[in-house]
């Protein structure tokens, strides 16, 4: 086992809904495929057993592992899991902790509880002798705004060096975003027009046919914005956006993308709209003074060679009509107007499809058969593939206690994120209605003027442009 590799895995927070429903099953995927080969203590507040915690661990994979579960398998888990009582704020229970940890030398540390107590733990961990060789995984948010990240990573810090801190952004451990990245670099087409040049514009849409589903009280902190567009919308972005990395390692990759987002302007207001979904403000655990957004338009612009005058138009939502993520790259048109249908009508691109289906298309221009020489628009696919085989859980788990950390967000990546939002966070904007099962706010279009509309995931890309 080399030095870098886990030797255990610690779950703090074990009894909670991370791990009933994202770690656990994820655990259980690595086990039967032969990946897992380490002890596993679960530690929380909450009195119980090892029994227990295996009867728990066992429900939260049958009802989230999407999959019958084989006997035989669980079995090598469960016999892996211990359970130890705990008082985060209380050394004895590290002391217990380490005890449990018996010879693991390099433990990883799965900080499965809020973000407002991970110095207290990080510190006991020390305290508690468990932190020497050890690793660290952090779950998002990180932080609720540049100050506070700053804060958080200062009290990680204090123990863990940011090469064993493991910060978890799932959208990094996707399967459809890794292919992003294995498209554009593993193709030699497309980089001679993956930019100014050739491209107009760029969007983003993640929609949620749902709303905030019993998590009312976390969302009505959060909203959109520091919900999803500080963290996954952003390295969607810097994925699309970033020039080749140097080398395949970790840090390269890490440095191509911090590179993009240093090269990105701060939001100011303008770029931005806000929504909520009627009946947000009726929802268990939401202040019904609320002023939190649950969808989110929003245009950025990177001040670079390859993209300036390029907007990146983003968009997130709750009660839309489709649960879907899409990336359109819209290109220019062609510089001369051969045809007698070259008015605005032709459409260009390539479109990333992430959920439900994973699609690469292009869309072109072909003749109609005919006399005339008129158009029509056809989607070329490339790409289908069948829905992700390995959850992003399970990829980033196993990266983790490998000690790799490429897909993990590394602190100036985060603390560059928070910089650009942070200046809408504060401005309080203006919030607009709108129906669920709508596409948000019309409002929304005024970021898109000048450009294509904006484009709604799982329907034909339209000709229509705000273009005058
Ligand atoms: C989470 C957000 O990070 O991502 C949720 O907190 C959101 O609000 C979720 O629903 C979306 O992730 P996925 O993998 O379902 O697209």
């Amino acid at each position: 086992m080399s030095r870098k590799h886990a030797d255990a895995l610690v779950i703090f927070g074990v009894t909670g809904d991370l791990a009933h429903r994202k770690i656990f099953p994820s655990l259980y995927a690595l086990e039967r495929r032969g990946a897992l080969n380490v002890p596993i203590v679960g530690i929380a507040r909450q009195e119980m057993t090892t029994e227990n915690l295996r009867v728990r661990a066992r429900d939260g994979i049958e009802r989230f592992g999407g999959g019958e579960i084989e006997d035989e398998v669980f079995e090598r888990l469960a016999s892996r899991i211990q359970y130890v009582l705990g008082d985060y704020s209380d050394p004895e229970s590290f002391k217990r902790l380490r005890i449990a940890l018996g010879e693991a030398k390099h433990p990883l540390h799965y900080l499965a509880v809020p973000p407002s107590i991970f110095g207290m733990v990080t510190a006991n961990i020390a305290a508690g002798g468990c932190a020497d060789g050890a690793s660290v995984v952090v779950e998002k948010p990180f932080g609720r705004d540049l100050d506070s990240a700053v804060r958080l990573n200062e009290e990680l810090h204090a123990v863990f060096p940011e090469e064993r801190v493991y910060r978890i952004d799932h959208y990094l451990g996707k399967e459809p975003l890794l292919n992003l990245t294995y498209f554009r670099f593993g193709n030699r087409f497309l980089e001679p027009i993956w930019n100014r040049e050739h491209v107009r514009s760029v969007q983003i849409t993640i929609a949620e046919d749902f709303g905030v589903e019993g998590r009312g009280a976390f969302y009505d902190e959060a909203g959109a914005i520091r919900d999803v567009v500080q963290n996954h919308m952003l390295q969607m972005v810097a994925l699309l956006a970033m020039d080749p990395p140097a080398a395949a390692d970790d840090e390269s990759l890490r440095d191509a993308k911090v590179r993009v987002l240093k090269s990105m302007r701060s939001l100011t207001p303008n770029e931005v709209v806000r929504g909520r979904y009627r009946g947000f403000l009726q929802e268990a655990g939401v202040h019904r003074d609320s002023r939190t957004e649950t969808y989110a338009a929003v245009r950025f612009h990177i001040d670079s060679w390859r993209w300036a005058g390029v907007p990146f138009l983003v968009r997130v939502g709750k009660k839309m009509p489709v649960t879907a993520t899409e990336v359109l790259v819209d290109l220019r048109r062609p510089p001369q107007a051969l045809f007698e249908d070259s008015s605005d009508c032709e459409r260009n691109y390539f479109r990333f499809q992430f959920k439900p289906f994973t699609t690469i298309s292009i869309g072109a221009r072909a003749k109609k058969s005919g006399e005339t020489m008129i158009g029509e628009q056809i989607e070329m696919l490339a790409v289908h593939q069948e829905p992700d085989e390995m959850s992003a859980y399970e990829r980033l788990i196993e990266d983790a206690m490998q000690g790799q950390a490429g897909l993990f967000a590394r602190i100036d990546e985060v603390e560059t994120a928070w910089r650009i939002i942070d200046p809408v966070l504060a401005a309080n904007t203006h919030l607009y209605d709108y129906q669920p099962g709508t596409w948000g706010p019309p409002e929304a279009c005024k970021l898109v003027v000048g450009q294509n509309a904006w484009h709604n995931p799982l329907s034909p890309v339209q000709s229509h442009s705000t273009e005058h």
